[in-house]
């Protein structure tokens, strides 16, 4: 942990609340929305089952034993305002698993029920190697291209920058997304995994149908295609872990380094068809946007490892505070 470093992401998510407030006086009702992420798919009802015979190295806090877990899964974009999908931004998926025993690592929530993983696909932590670059990029993005571009010069070591902006042109600028069920997410930033270190990952298994690539791209042609997919058929996804081998090949602290360590499937992620138009489909969508996730919504065994994590430790309550999230739900179906 750096020196000073509580204090430095107390100012990072007050400058993420006090762009959620610029950003409020934009939106229909006036109210903020989340700090990122802000652009709902879909909230849905889904199983999370941890696979049987698993080695022991990775029987640890929700994957201890075999058996299933139900869950929610919201499906955004990345940016804190809301654009037709055409745009290219991040991608998110959130979990969220009830029924996992231990304690939580938030205070006033320990006896909470609930175990979140966030992922990304498309990710700006990826390129960035600490929460310090993040938020030079967050603060770049608000103004136009050539602003952002003068901003970012004069903040950051030229090769850091051209590094990332090459990343990010590849991976971001230039990402190309038909659909949230074909994308792979990634949670970028380490956890615990009892007395290791890891990073998860999440993909549709194999033999997920392939996109229908549409004719029209629409301003919702994301949720319109997840609404296709699973007016048909589950959609099944492979929750993976990758361990920690040492500083220079897995870091914790600089994101920035793609762990090459080979993956293993630990629990699979089943969405059961479900038509997403429907009332209640429609209802629960609502009421999931109005949760909280986080990567601290998590047992000892699964802390959040390294400054983006620790940074996100303050910036998701700042931001969900602002939202006036419900309390952490209890089990499902969700409380109305
Ligand atoms: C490891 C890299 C990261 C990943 C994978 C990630 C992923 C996500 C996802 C999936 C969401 C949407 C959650 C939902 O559906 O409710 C989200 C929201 C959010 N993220 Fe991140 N994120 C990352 C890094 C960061 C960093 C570095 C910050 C700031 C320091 C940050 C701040 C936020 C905030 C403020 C929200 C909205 C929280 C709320 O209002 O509930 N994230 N993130």
């Amino acid at each position: 942990m750096l020196e000073g470093e509580p204090a430095i992401f107390e100012k990072f998510a007050a400058e993420i609340a006090a762009f959620q407030h610029q950003d409020a006086k934009t939106t229909k009702d006036g109210k903020p929305l989340r700090g990122f992420h802000a652009k709902i798919h879909t909230g849905v009802m889904a199983e999370f089952e941890i696979l049987p015979d698993l080695p022991a190295h990775a029987r640890y806090g929700a994957f201890a034993e075999s058996r299933m877990f139900p869950a929610v899964v919201r499906f955004s974009n990345g940016e804190s305002t809301i654009h037709p999908d055409t745009n290219h931004e991040p991608r998110g998926i959130a979990i969220k698993l009830f029924g996992v025993p231990g304690r939580k690592l938030l205070q006033g929530r320990e006896d909470a029920v609930t175990q979140d993983f966030l992922a990304t696909s498309h990710s700006v932590t990826s390129a960035v190697r600490n929460v310090n670059q993040f938020m030079k990029f967050v603060r770049a993005h608000r103004y136009s291209p050539k602003i952002m571009a003068l901003r970012l010069f004069f903040t950051m070591n030229t090769f850091e920058l051209l590094r990332i902006r090459k990343i990010l042109n590849r991976d971001v600028l230039q990402s190309d997304v038909s659909s949230m069920a074909m994308e792979e997410y990634f949670g970028t930033a380490p956890i615990r995994f009892g007395p290791y270190a890891v990073k998860f990952s999440i993909k549709a298994v194999g033999e997920t149908a392939k996109t229908i690539d549409r004719l029209v791209r629409t301003k919702d042609f994301l949720r319109e295609e997840l609404a296709e997919r699973l007016r048909k058929e589950d959609l099944v996804m492979d929750f993976k872990i990758q361990f920690y081998a040492d500083d220079t090949s897995t870091p914790i602290e600089d994101t920035s380094v793609l762990w090459q360590t080979e993956p293993l499937t630990v629990a699979r992620l089943r969405i059961p068809r479900v038509d997403l138009d429907d009332e209640l489909s429609r209802k629960l969508s609502r009421k999931v946007d109005a949760l909280s996730f986080s990567p601290w919504h998590a047992v000892e065994d699964h802390r959040p490892l390294g400054n983006i994590m620790r940074a996100r430790r303050v910036a998701y309550e700042m931001s969900s505070r602002l939202r006036n999230v419900r309390p952490e739900p209890t089990g499902v179906p969700l409380p109305d």
